[in-house]
């Protein structure tokens, strides 16, 4: 795929074929992810790959909105430091382009990814054995779509163009 049909195939996918996804595209994805740009170069990132079918279905009960997790072929915990250097706003703008460059690879191959967030942090922490000044920000859930396969989304649910992009000037 194309990084223009990538960017237009990807939308959250939560349900998942029963197909297992090769290492070596798992370590794309993830390092697309330790590619990203962020702040100074700080890096506010570490990612615990999960695909033990024990683990998913523990992790998708950290949020009434992770279902999706217990089906995934597998499932990529973000981690940032519980007191980061620059600041809660900076983290999650940083890590939200590494969400972003990880979906883009995985949709480059054909594969769905789904967010979630993290309500019961202890449980999060558990499951991922997470030391204690680590928290589990987000969740992103992989696999082949069960419904069709990724394909540019011809009408997204999206705000008009035209109200969106101001040009010049608001
Ligand atoms: C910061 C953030 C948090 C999200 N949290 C969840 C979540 O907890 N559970 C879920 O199913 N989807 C979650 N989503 C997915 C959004 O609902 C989804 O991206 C949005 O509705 C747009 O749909 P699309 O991704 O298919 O374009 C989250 C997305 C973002 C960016």
């Amino acid at each position: 795929m194309d990084t223009w049909d990538a960017i237009r195939s990807r939308r959250n996918v939560r349900s998942y074929a029963d197909l297992s996804i090769p290492d070596d595209q798992l370590d794309r994805i993830l390092e697309a992810g330790r590619r990203a740009p962020s702040s100074k170069n700080w890096q506010p990132w570490d990612f615990v790959l999960v695909n033990d079918r024990q683990q998913l279905a523990a992790l998708s009960k950290v949020w009434r909105y992770a279902r999706h997790v217990a089906g995934s072929a597998a499932t990529i915990a973000l981690v940032a430091a519980v007191q980061p250097e620059q600041g809660q706003e900076i983290l999650q703008y940083d890590q939200g382009q590494a969400t972003m460059s990880m979906m883009l690879a995985a949709a480059d191959l054909g594969i769905g990814t789904g967010h979630s967030a993290v309500g019961d942090q202890a449980l999060a922490r558990r499951v991922l054995g997470l030391p204690e000044d680590r928290t589990c920000t987000y969740l992103m859930a992989l696999g082949y779509p069960a419904d069709r396969p990724l394909a540019p989304v011809q009408r997204p649910d999206r705000r008009p163009f035209d109200e969106v992009v101001h040009r010049g000037r608001w």
